[in-house]
């Protein structure tokens, strides 16, 4: 009987790399790939442009490969405790970083029945990295990017998304990584933010700046990112307004709107009761809902409520009877909103949420309650975080500072300090030299 070997890889963009190691594997005996899905890709890295089921395609056509499995974590071991195999076959740049405990546990694991690792040098010259910056330099359709929402959803939990008011704070978005303990993370998406979006426009946060007003931005996000978007859709307007927003969106490749079950004049949540603000009924706010699920062409964007009766101070129960009546009338994705400065609201929300039979992914936005972690809100259900406001409110600060600098010394010297230089805001976007 042949031996067999175990090759686990991500495939997404399959380059000469990939091939030599399974080259290499197939000398040693029978391949089996273990593919890991998107949830564990997502785990340590970014979500792979390819869903799982393409990269499954590619892979199992690939000369040398006679089965290929799911691999379902970062982790080899419960693969490798059902397969046994000889072999391990691996790229040699493993040694570093985030793969150094996995490449200890494949070692350990193998020396239970005998089995090796076998390392293959890495490939020079190419890497996934290179080919990553390229396909962004590609960009994404539409329709790739109303999809990714959904996908990553199903891979991470929580779904980290941050406020984006501009082409410049979405390309933050969309290239800011820190690397912590071998992990990079980064940020998984925008929030198209009715604050900001307004704030950024010197307009209150009324429905005053309207939805073409709001879909400049999103013009502006779409051309220089490929990350998922999330539209801030206020109330959602009129019925018969709101399934013409629906289609706009969905058509530019917006993965969601959020509407808030409040009618008339809208003013912002974190005011709470200090300012008159109307709940809609609960028959009112499905009817919209319907409308909007009706509206929608594809079967990828996501139309989700947020429950304001934690802001309005209508209790836990109405808000719980609100997400019921809202899952049922057909809603993707259910926002809970308090504006505590505790999370203490909201977790007792998710709780009694977690007990729900029929669920859909649960969205939290701590704004005032910012002390809590995300894994935090993870653990206790949530699915995605929203940041809803932080970049703008860090700029405009550093904006009025510089400012008053320059009208205090009647020169910008002093300002320096706050200043990047001339040379990087130059070549801060590339291509313009
Ligand atoms: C926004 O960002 O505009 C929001 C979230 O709706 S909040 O400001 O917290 O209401
Ligand atoms: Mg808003």
């Amino acid at each position: 009987m042949n031996k067999k070997v175990y090759v686990g890889m991500s495939a997404d963009l399959v380059h000469p790399g990939h091939l030599n190691i399974i080259e290499q594997a197939k000398k040693l005996g029978d391949v089996v790939v273990g593919l890991l899905t998107d949830e564990a890709i997502a785990s340590y890295k970014r979500l792979p442009h390819m869903e799982y089921e393409y990269r499954k395609r590619v892979v199992e056509n690939i000369k040398g490969v006679l089965e290929v499995i799911p691999q379902n974590t970062l982790d080899y071991r419960p693969n490798l405790k059902k397969i046994k195999p000889d072999y391990v076959v691996h790229g040699d740049d493993w040694k570093e970083g985030i793969q150094k405990e996995t490449r200890q546990q494949v070692i350990d694991t193998l020396k239970v029945w005998g089995g090796e690792l076998v390392e293959v040098p890495y490939t020079n010259g190419i890497s996934s990295t290179q080919l990553n910056q390229a396909l962004k330099e590609i960009g994404i359709t539409p329709d790739q990017r109303v999809k990714r929402l959904r996908r990553l959803i199903a891979a991470k939990k929580p779904v980290r998304i941050i406020e984006a008011h501009s082409g410049l704070t979405g390309l933050i978005v969309e290239n800011l990584k820190v690397e912590i303990n071998g992990e990079s993370r980064e940020f998984d998406g925008m929030w198209a933010s009715s604050l900001t979006d307004s704030t950024s426009k010197g307009k209150p946060d009324i429905e005053a700046v309207d939805i073409t007003a709001r879909t400049e931005n999103i013009n502006d996000l779409v051309e220089v990112t490929t990350k998922p978007i999330i539209f801030d859709g206020d109330t959602g307007g009129k019925i018969e307004h709101f399934v013409f927003t629906v289609r706009t969106l969905e058509r530019l490749g917006v993965s969601a709107i959020i509407i808030e079950d409040k009618v008339g004049l809208k003013k912002n949540s974190l005011f709470g009761t200090e300012v008159p603000q109307q709940q809609d009924s609960i028959e009112g706010f499905c009817e919209k809902i319907k409308a909007g699920k009706n509206a929608q062409v594809g079967q990828d964007f996501m139309i989700i409520s947020r429950i304001e009766s934690l802001i309005l101070k209508q209790g836990q129960e109405d808000a719980i009877k609100r997400a019921k009546a809202y899952i049922n009338a057909g809603v993707d994705a259910v926002m809970i909103h308090s504006k505590e400065s505790s999370p203490n609201e909201i977790l007792d929300f998710c709780k009694e949420y977690k007990k729900f039979d029929r669920k859909v992914p649960l969205v939290a936005v701590p704004s005032s309650y910012d002390s809590v972690y995300e894994d935090e809100l993870a653990e206790a259900g949530v699915n995605v975080v929203i940041y809803a406001n932080q970049l703008l409110r860090s700029a405009y600060p550093a904006m009025v500072d510089t400012a008053k600098k320059i009208l205090t010394y009647k020169r910008a010297y002093e300002a320096r300090e706050n200043l990047m230089s001339i040379k990087d805001i130059l070549t801060l976007i590339p291509g313009g030299k």
